[in-house]
């Protein structure tokens, strides 16, 4: 399991930890002369290193998607579904201005199609149900990329099995740069970490087999083992330098509150939509399901040897008592080793990231009202349960419009927009207040129970069919989904 050599670090380990050898950091074993990248023995502390997903152009390729193996750190290898057999799938890595012609080859035995969650493209390249291919089936994607740079994924998107396709493994990143980023000069290469963030059931034969009980289908899939990039209890080494993280929940239905176990700020940067207009110092970052957080975190002052960990911090779901599940519990979900070695000299970190030209003057308002019902498991906005055929709403090209989701259920709704990224405009009831972290752009909003968000919103790419929905997988799964028209 942990190959050759094992038994003798193991063996040291017990050793360190007995306290033959130095301990650092509230006794945590210092072990990190080996010199290999992988820190300390997974098989003793049950953790292995975060894998970082291959990297894959947009003009002229491919994504397969089909059975597989893959590996999820320790232990036996997991019965996934894979993109272009990896775990997560490739990162797809763009430039604006850039033309991707993708083209998708269904190997699974069920309908599929692929959504770029959060990329403005045509209607006929972003993934609508209604354009799923069969087993055996292609589809051609060919868009330009008409935004900024910005931290965003693909996923399946077929009508009532995206869960299911998503939980078996079928999800990576699309990220888009720009010039106004380069400029900024942020970490790149081994100092950019990408953390796609999934809970799951820790027994390996499990982890990866979608069987949503009753209950899932209420609260959305909650389970207690942190993935990160398909590896279970990732950990990950880090010099003393400036590093950039760019996260993507890609979970069912489990809202983190991501922060550091000691109370170091993140420098929050960017979200959904790209960078935000000015630096976020934040002790924490709620982050609900399809939403994007980027952020820095410098090393150079943490002492060698020592352990961090990056958590979700426990919370408390405001709303009626016996909302109760785990949503909110505390999790482990990133170990970080600082290892020796220094970044150099690091430019200094602008305040004045970007520049976003707010929405105003909303010229229509309309209203959202998301519904849960505990008996059933049904998830609804404005009573209507998902029809493909059925156009939900018309919105003008070019309007600037105020959209208002008021939640009047006992759970957590993240309600996703195709088609544009809008900006967040209040939240009133619930948590009350707008983060300095969901500035700027965004595709996807954490609705809290009994908490109304208003959004301002503008189409203004591209007419045709898009969706709004609900991104918690079981909801969505469940018709908490409506199509919207851009006439
Ligand atoms: Cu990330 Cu309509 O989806
Ligand atoms: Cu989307
Ligand atoms: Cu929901």
């Amino acid at each position: 399991m942990s190959g050759p050599g094992g038994l003798s670090r193991r063996h040291f380990l017990r050793l360190a930890a007995s306290g033959a050898a130095v301990a650092v950091g509230g006794g945590v074993p210092l072990l990190l002369s080996c010199g290999d990248s992988t820190g300390p023995d997974p098989g003793e502390r049950g953790r292995s290193p975060l894998r970082t997903p291959e990297s894959l152009g947009i003009s002229g390729t491919s994504l397969t998607a089909a059975a597989g193996l893959a590996g999820i750190g320790a232990g036996d290898p997991a019965a996934a579904w894979l993109f272009n057999g990896v775990l997560p799938g490739p990162t797809i890595r763009a430039r604006r201005g850039d033309q991707a012609q993708i083209r998708l080859l269904n190997q699974l035995t069920e309908p599929t199609i692929v959504h770029w969650h959060g990329v403005i493209v045509p209607e006929e390249a972003d993934g609508h149900p209604r354009d799923a291919v069969g087993p055996g089936g292609t589809y051609d994607y060919a868009f330009p990329i008409v935004q900024r740079a910005g931290t965003f994924w693909y996923h399946p998107h077929p009508h009532q099995q995206t869960a299911g396709q998503i939980h078996r493994g079928l999800a990576g990143f699309f990220l888009v740069a720009d010039d106004e980023e380069d400029a900024l000069g942020l970490p790149a290469g081994e100092r950019e970490i990408l953390l796609l963030l999934q809970d799951r059931d820790g027994d390996a034969g499990a982890a990866f087999s979608y069987a949503p009980t009753e209950a899932d289908l209420h609260t959305g899939m909650l389970r207690d083992v942190p993935f990160g990039n398909g590896i279970r209890l990732p950990r990950l080494s880090v010099t003393g330098a400036r590093y950039r993280f760019r996260v993507l929940n890609a979970s069912h239905g489990r809202v983190y509150r991501l922060g550091l176990a000691d109370g170091t700020p993140l420098s929050v940067i960017g979200n959904d939509g790209g960078l935000l207009p000015s630096l976020a110092e934040v002790d924490s970052v709620f982050l609900g399901v399809g939403e994007r957080i980027d952020f820095l975190l410098d090393f150079s002052g943490v002492p060698v040897g020592s352990r961090l960990m990056l958590k979700s911090l426990p919370f408390e779901v405001p709303g009626p008592p016996g909302s109760g599940s785990s949503q909110g519990a505390e999790m482990d979900l990133l170990e970080l080793w600082r290892e020796g070695g220094t970044g150099g000299e690091e430019p200094a970190l602008p305040t004045v990231l970007s520049s976003v030209a707010p929405l105003a003057a909303p010229a229509a308002e309309r209203l959202f009202v998301l519904q849960s019902t505990t008996q059933g498991s049904m998830h609804r906005i404005n009573d209507l349960s998902f029809d493909m055929e059925r156009v939900d709403e018309q919105v003008p090209l070019g309007q600037v419009e105020r959209w208002v989701f008021r939640n009047e259920s006992a759970l957590p709704h993240p309600m996703h927009l195709h088609g544009t990224q809008f900006q967040v405009e209040s939240r009133t009831g619930g948590r009350g207040t707008v983060y300095p972290y969901e500035a700027g752009w965004k595709d996807t909003v954490t609705v809290f129970p009994l908490e109304t968000v208003n959004v301002l919103v503008r189409f203004d790419r591209y007419r045709g069919l898009f969706l709004l929905h609900c991104h918690n997988l079981q909801h969505e799964d469940l018709g908490m989904m409506l199509n919207v028209e851009v006439v």
